[in-house]
């Protein structure tokens, strides 16, 4: 072992906490915050320690380093005294939170990489009846299933409040009462067990998906987002640097899968049996419309595709004339992939990336998958696609996310509201300036 004697500093005014820095007998690296501790001179501390794996350490190494938080690692060593490494070796176990549309969904994940559990209660047969989302309905439906749901995801991952680090939660876009629900829960329970609030964007938590699926994955990439309210083209820059480089200018790749499904006379939500549709025709018989926006490469529509085809499904009806549905699906498909499929691979051309990552609903996709892999591996792009489980809402996402969210420092106190749009890039930069807890 390489020993050194850095000497006394006499800067350690105003009295700081000092972060014991120790290794065990394998090297691995141990941090704890010295709260008896402090300065008993201009060149002298002392530090006074009972049992812990810090003491164990010293004990068997007979070495320690001295060190002070400064701003950069305050969050860090904010976790330091509160995890102890005799309990946890350094594990960090988030309960997360999402209820931006029909899904509730609540997880418990590990060091935003491992998921210990996963609840959802989905109101899609619910919302069946209506041919859609009913915003009241969904938020009175998160008000029912999230107490208990709560108790199913801790039960699940085998592990008890006590044992919860942080709670991230969804706090935009979505429907807002349907975001409120999860939000107010998810306060009321940091509040409770005294441990930091994480806001998590909606989409952020797609995006982060991919990092429970795939345990390489890190940034930068690019990614594809295409979910029932939103469609994007994101620059994953770092976990917690994106940028929007193209965005629908309408609607979104799923909501255009849902209604068209509905003037098919499918259920809602029409991605599932649009996608069963479409694998039963070659296509090749509608001739749909392909949208560009001058000037924005990168941006995209879907509204004329969709009224494209209420349009010719209406004309069919009104003529008698036949509708050859399946061949409908297909078209419409190649239609939405020729949006999206092209546009992806731009994307990661300009940003300069070479992998691409899919998330949201319509990342389900069968057609829309085979697309992305077929344009990926031409151009020599690795492509991370999703279970499909992951691609729809669901809490681990937002777990994910919020583990990262939290590496960077993004806190929320009570006072966080919930939106029903924000943009990728806002807010939780805001957060992470204040850099507080809501004990703090
Ligand atoms: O990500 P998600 O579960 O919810 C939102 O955050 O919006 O996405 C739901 C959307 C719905 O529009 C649904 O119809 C679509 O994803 N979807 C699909 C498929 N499965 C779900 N769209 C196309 N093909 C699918 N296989």
């Amino acid at each position: 072992t390489m020993r050194k004697n850095f000497g006394a500093k006499p800067f350690l005014y105003p009295q700081p906490v000092m972060i014991l820095g120790t290794y065990d007998e394998n090297g691995k690296a141990n941090a704890m915050n010295a709260a008896w501790g402090g300065i008993v001179g201009a060149n002298e501390i002392i530090v006074d320690l009972s049992a812990h794996k810090t003491t164990d350490n010293i004990i068997k190494n007979k070495a320690f380093t001295v060190g002070v938080a400064d701003l950069e690692h305050l969050v860090a060593c904010d976790y330091v005294g509160i995890v102890s490494a005799n309990k946890e070796a350094d594990k960090m176990k988030i309960l997360a939170f999402e209820s931006s549309c029909d899904e509730t969904a609540v997880a418990v994940v590990e060091d935003g990489r491992r998921v210990l559990s996963d609840a959802i209660a989905s109101q899609a047969d619910m919302h069946a009846l209506y041919g859609g989302v009913v915003p009241e309905i969904a938020s009175r439906k998160h008000v029912e299933a999230i107490a208990a749901l709560t108790d199913k995801a801790l039960a699940d991952a085998g592990v008890t409040k006590r044992d919860i680090d942080a709670v991230a939660v969804t706090y935009a876009p979505g429907l807002i009462g349907a975001v409120l629900v999860g939000l107010s829960f998810a306060k009321s329970v940091a509040y409770a067990l005294g441990v930091p609030l994480i806001p998590v964007h909606h989409i952020r938590g797609h995006i982060a998906a991919n990092y429970l699926a795939f345990p390489e994955l890190e940034p930068p990439f690019l990614a594809l987002c295409m979910s029932g309210g939103n469609t994007l083209l994101v620059d994953v820059r770092d976990y917690t640097d994106l940028v929007l480089v193209g965005a629908t200018r309408d609607d979104a790749a799923g909501e255009c899968f849902d209604k068209t499904a509905r003037v098919l006379g499918l259920p809602y939500p029409g991605g599932k049996p649009m996608d069963e549709l479409a694998q039963q025709s070659a296509g090749g018989v509608y001739d749909l419309p392909r949208a560009s926006i001058e000037g924005h490469p990168l941006d995209m529509s879907f509204s004329g595709l969709k009224t494209a085809v209420v349009n010719l499904a209406h004309n069919a009806e009104q003529k008698g004339e036949p509708l050859d549905r399946a061949a409908l699906a297909r078209d419409f498909t190649r239609a939405v992939s020729d949006e999206l499929v092209p546009r992806a691979m731009l994307a990661a051309r300009t940003c300069g990336r070479k992998t691409l990552g899919a998330a949201g609903g319509v990342a389900a996709n069968t057609i829309l998958r085979a697309d992305l892999m077929a344009a990926c591996a031409r151009e020599g792009v690795k492509l991370y696609l999703p279970p499909l489980r992951l691609c729809g809402d669901n809490g681990a996402m937002i777990g994910a996310q919020g583990y990262y969210e939290y590496l960077a420092g993004a806190r929320a106190d009570l006072s966080l509201n919930a939106y029903a749009t924000r943009d990728i890039d806002d807010a939780v930069v805001a957060y992470r300036a204040q850099v507080r807890d809501i004990f703090a």
